[in-house]
């Protein structure tokens, strides 16, 4: 319980219906926990006692009570189910979201350090276990102990008035043995809860993996194999579910085997010391009750402890610090000029493990710098510490003499346009993609970009043109138009820092040497930063970098590296050799 107190200020937003519902429980509580009772001890007897002498008008009206307090019970009963679910469904509404932006700005290391179908379970099967728990206890947690109450009011009032204090204390006597097993069975599902959910997101990333490389199962002929391993995960959830039922099950027969007892003890008691008949079914009808919430109470008490497993997976990600922030007192920038400063940077994706080390470099503003270098070199990570994806672990990156550390990364980013190794689009049309590189261009200016990016043509040739669907992650179109429209994107955008990492791969050579054309236009004023592994692209850049095992090992133009370095000279040679 008390690990679900933080997350009681999701309760505000829904304090209206959260309220209603208490009420409306509480009444319900009183109808079934001693109005039942109450009937069978005072409203029904005199039908019995005064046979014969009452009116038929009198019966009816004393019958007319049980569909009385029948309709209180389902009136307030209703009530109360339906604002608890309103209000239930509302907090799940807020822990998700909650949840999806905090995957909006944790670091870009921690979401691809794991696994994609794991955080989408977390972020759909957790929650809504946490919002089932959350509901089963703002509506069980109201309306079960308030019948209880009822209920056990009831027993002692009958009880008391029968016989006496002892006859009311044999009655209760069973019900606080029944905390035995809910506390038993409660132990039992929390750590088998948490098996369970793990397996769940164990089984949705293999899901979602197998979706994400339906290619490769066909190629490969993995169909076999991925229907096998997913078996077998499936197979686990089922063990695991039933590892759970096994308990939970056990908790309804227990209590039920309890209550049996304690009214076999009453019976025998209540002969002893000659209790009524009428009062004896009272007892027996407020004991009924009583236990009745005891089994509710019970399976809540197992839901919240399945709750409280969801909430530990969740809190994984809730609780992540977001290390990557805005400086307390950022520096105020407009547009950036984009002067590019290494000093001494050093990083590593896993401690001990530096992929770039003491890198020092200046890229004047301007400039078209090209990157090469080995696979793996480390190419991508140094243009990705521009826009501030990670944290070096040593030294500064600069832009314009500032470290990225002291801008808003707004700021910054606002000022880098990138097109990744692996462009996504989203699955939306070819203009909204677009306009996700600068969201008021106007229409000309859209087309103007897609132009430069040799991507227009084949847009209007599509039967929707610039209102085409592109699937999803753009899978409806190929792998260079795909490159074409994020180029376009990221012209659009119109930033002085311009990052293209392989961004031309794709291409056949003729849009290559095309795309060549017009970044020679676009780069003017521009510092370009551009990894490509054709040396067509990079002959003609300013400044070549030649990267080796996580550090610049040479600098120049290319005819001063094809001469001096033998490193930079082999990848030309082999390239050329290739082409
Ligand atoms: N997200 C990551 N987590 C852990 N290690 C990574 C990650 N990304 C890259 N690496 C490692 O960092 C090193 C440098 O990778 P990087 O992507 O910068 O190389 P690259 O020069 O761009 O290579 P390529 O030409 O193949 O694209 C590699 O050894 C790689 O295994
Ligand atoms: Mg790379």
């Amino acid at each position: 319980m008390r690990r679900f107190l933080p997350y009681l200020r999701y309760l505000r937003a829904v304090r209206g219906p959260i309220t209603k519902a208490i009420v409306y429980g509480v009444l319900y509580g009183a109808a079934s926990g001693a109005g039942i009772p109450l009937l069978v001890k005072y409203v029904f007897p005199p039908v019995f006692h005064l046979q014969g002498s009452l009116a038929l008008s009198t019966v009816a009206l004393i019958a007319a009570c049980i569909p009385i307090v029948f309709l209180l019970r389902a009136v307030t009963g209703y009530l109360n189910g339906y604002y608890t679910q309103y209000a239930g469904v509302r907090i799940l509404e807020q822990i998700r979201t909650e949840y999806f932006s905090k995957l909006q700005y944790l670091p870009l290391s921690f979401v691809q350090s794991r696994q994609t179908g794991d955080l989408l379970s977390r972020g759909l099967a957790d929650t809504q276990q946490l919002q089932f728990a959350l509901s089963l206890l703002a509506n069980d947690g109201i309306k079960q102990p308030a019948t209880l109450v009822g209920s056990l009011v009831a027993l002692g009032v009958v009880a008391y008035k029968s016989q006496g204090a002892w006859l009311m204390l044999v009655c209760l006597a069973a019900v606080p043995l029944v905390i035995f097993p809910v506390r038993f069975v409660g132990r039992k599902v929390i750590r088998r809860a948490a098996q369970l959910q793990a397996q769940l997101g164990s089984v949705t990333s293999q899901f979602s993996e197998n979706l994400s490389a339906a290619r490769e199962v066909r190629a490969f002929g993995l169909e076999q194999r991925e229907l096998g391993r997913f078996a077998t995960g499936t197979r686990a959830l089922v063990a695991a579910q039933m590892k759970i039922a096994k308990y939970a099950q056990a908790l309804t027969p227990a209590i039920e085997m309890i209550s049996a007892i304690g009214i076999a003890g009453t019976l025998i008691y209540a002969y002893g010391s000659g209790v009524d008949e009428t009062s004896f079914l009272a007892i027996i009808a407020a004991l009924y009750t009583s236990y009745e919430p005891v089994k509710k109470i019970g399976t809540l008490n197992n839901e919240l402890k399945r709750g409280q497993a969801a909430l530990d997976r969740l809190e994984v990600v809730l609780h992540e610090p977001v290390t990557i922030t805005d400086p307390a007192a950022p520096v105020p920038v407009g547009r950036l000029r984009g002067d590019i400063a290494f000093d001494g940077v050093t990083f590593a994706y896993k401690i001990g493990e530096p992929v770039l080390r003491e890198v020092t470099i200046a890229i004047p503003a301007g400039t078209v710098c090209a990157l090469v270098g080995p696979s793996g070199a480390g190419k991508s990570t140094f243009v990705n510490l521009v826009p501030r994806f990670y944290e070096t672990v040593g030294g500064h990156v600069r832009i314009d003499g500032h470290d990225v550390r002291d801008l808003r990364l707004a700021d910054l980013r606002r000022n880098i346009a990138l097109v990744s190794q692996e462009p996504v689009l989203f699955n939306d049309t070819i203009l909204a993609n677009l306009l996700l590189g600068r969201a008021d261009a106007t229409r000309p200016e859209v087309e103007q970009a897609a132009r430069d990016a040799f991507a227009h043509d084949f847009i209007t040739a599509l039967p929707n043109g610039y209102d085409t669907m592109v699937g999803e992650r753009g899978a409806s179109l190929s792998g260079g138009q795909r490159q074409r429209l994020a180029l376009a994107r990221a012209f659009l955008r119109n930033a002085p820092i311009l990052i293209l990492d392989e961004a031309t791969s794709a291409l056949d050579s003729d849009s290559e040497a095309a795309i060549q054309a017009a970044l020679k236009k676009l780069v003017v004023g521009k510092t370009v930063l551009i990894i490509a592994h054709r040396f067509s692209t990079i002959r003609d850049a300013t400044k070549i970098l030649v990267f080796d095992r996580g550090e610049i090992v040479a600098t120049g133009s290319h005819g001063d590296l094809y001469a001096a370095n033998s490193l930079y000279r082999s990848l030309y040679d082999r390239q050329q050799g290739a082409g």
